[in-house]
């Protein structure tokens, strides 16, 4: 359920957006477009651009954790007899039949059930891959140690996963099965302000990010992208439809229900394809596929969504993998650098339960830090790294990437994300590529390491 073509983002050389929708009013305000950018998207289409945006200053991160699902206060035990949408006969998980009504639906359910309301928002984190094993020899090993790094970032933000191995509707395949798959589960989680979808080949590389969550109060659809990409070159890499955040409402059904109307289980699927490829010219496959019918959908301003969509890129909402390898060793080396340099309570060992505490003062230490900024030249670490276009699964990958690429590529960001993890159980990995790991000593890095 990942990317069937490879689709490196072309970078804007220009600073990121304000924090904003993507109306094209926000067209315009300092943004050079040269002609080398748009020459090297055409070039390089599948390969590193190199052209970067303006690094982010730290302090732009407030640092909000997500909620915790972990209250005590919350009653899961029970569940009052009174009628609710579950109870409704003529309404199906599937997606042939549309959902109406869903914000009152979900309002009374949730007046059922008082203990699931108010508080943070609540997010409930979706991702899947295929009913079958890997063609690829790594396949099902990287497929497993991507889950457990969805499972490690789950653990320590409160934040519940569902892992979905079923194919709801086997007409919509590769990138379009997310779709039913989230469909169902607003259903399932009337308690879930937002889900967040994550692709099977997205690895969470930093562990002690917790999503601005609050920025997005006005949006119903969040995804990685550049409002000046959609608007201006009108690419179908202007922004990534395999990690995005929707929120459990009616508009998102509506607006599912007109995504999906260019996926494969509609009669309409070939026409799709034509007017994809026709108004995007860097789209290279004549099938229509889930971000082309994003970004057009926001680009004709069809169906009015774009309004309640907002493309984030001040930091690695998702990132581009070929952009972040090559630097997770350096990053590495610049984190160690400031536990050893810092304040004590770095390097204090803690029970697992009170990261966020610790990922806290992180966050105040690097806010101190000159170069601690997101983005390619920056030495932050990036949230989410994505391996789009790798296809681990079946190895299909798109063939400006090597086999190592790929692969070695991804369990580096593997290791550099268990490092975290295993640090809180005193342990870490020999290095990025290595199995073995070694104990670490009282007040590392200070000591020892
Ligand atoms: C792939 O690996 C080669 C050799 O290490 C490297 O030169 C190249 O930049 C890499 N390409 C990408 C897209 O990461
Ligand atoms: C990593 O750091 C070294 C030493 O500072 C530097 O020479 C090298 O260019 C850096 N590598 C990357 C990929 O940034």
């Amino acid at each position: 359920m990942q990317m069937q073509s490879s689709c490196s983002p072309p970078r804007p050389k220009s600073p990121p957006m304000a924090r904003s929708g993507i109306i094209p009013s926000s067209l315009g305000d300092g943004l050079v477009f040269t002609a080398g950018a748009f020459l090297a998207l055409l070039i390089f289409l599948g390969l590193y651009s190199f052209l970067s945006p303006t690094p982010i200053p730290n302090r732009l991160f407030s640092f909000s954790p997500s909620f915790s699902s972990t209250s005590s206060h919350i009653d899961d035990t029970s569940d009052p007899p009174d009628e609710t949408f579950y109870d409704d006969p003529t309404l199906t998980y599937t997606i042939d039949k549309p959902i109406s009504n869903w914000d009152e639906k979900r309002r009374h359910w949730l007046k059922l059930h008082p203990s699931f309301s108010g508080g943070r928002e609540r997010i409930l984190m979706v991702s899947g891959s295929q009913p079958y094993p890997c063609r690829s020899y790594h396949g099902d090993h990287l497929l497993l140690r991507s889950l457990k790094n969805k499972a490690d970032y789950c653990r320590l933000h409160g934040i519940q996963l569902f892992y979905n191995t079923a194919l709801l509707n086997p007409s919509m395949n590769f990138f379009w099965a997310k779709i039913p798959v989230i469909h169902a589960t607003m259903l399932a989680h009337p308690e879930a302000d937002w889900i967040w979808w994550v692709d099977s080949d997205a690895i969470f590389t930093d562990m002690e990010f917790s999503l601005p969550i609050d920025q997005y109060r006005a949006h119903n659809l969040v995804l990685h992208g550049w409002p000046e990409l959609v608007y201006k070159k009108k690419s179908w890499c202007s922004l990534n439809a395999g990690v995005f955040l929707i929120r459990n409402c009616q508009w998102s059904f509506d607006f599912m229900d007109e995504w999906a109307s260019m996926g494969p289980q509609s009669p309409d699927y070939e026409k799709w394809g034509k007017t994809q490829t026709s108004t995007f010219k860097d789209k290279m496959f004549p099938n229509s596929d889930d971000q082309s019918g994003l970004v057009y959908l926001i680009l004709t301003g069809k169906g009015g969504w774009r309004d309640k969509i907002y493309l984030e890129n001040e930091y690695y909402f998702q990132g581009y993998f070929a952009e972040i390898v090559g630097r997770l060793e350096n990053i590495t080396a610049r984190y160690i650098e400031e536990e050893r340099q810092g304040p004590t309570v770095l390097r204090r060992r803690h029970a697992e339960r009170v990261f966020l505490s610790y990922a806290k003062e992180m966050n105040v230490q690097l806010g101190r830090q000159k170069g601690a900024d997101t983005g390619p030249t920056g030495w932050r670490r990036p949230f989410v790294t994505h391996f789009t276009g790798c296809q681990p699964c079946s190895g299909d990958r798109n063939k400006v990437y090597s086999a190592d690429n790929c692969t070695v590529g991804m369990y580096k960001a593997l290791n550099f994300a268990d490092d975290q993890v295993l640090r809180i159980y005193g342990f870490r990995h020999a290095s990025l590529v290595s199995v073995d790991v070694q104990p670490l000593p009282f007040d590392y890095p200070r000591s020892g390491g």
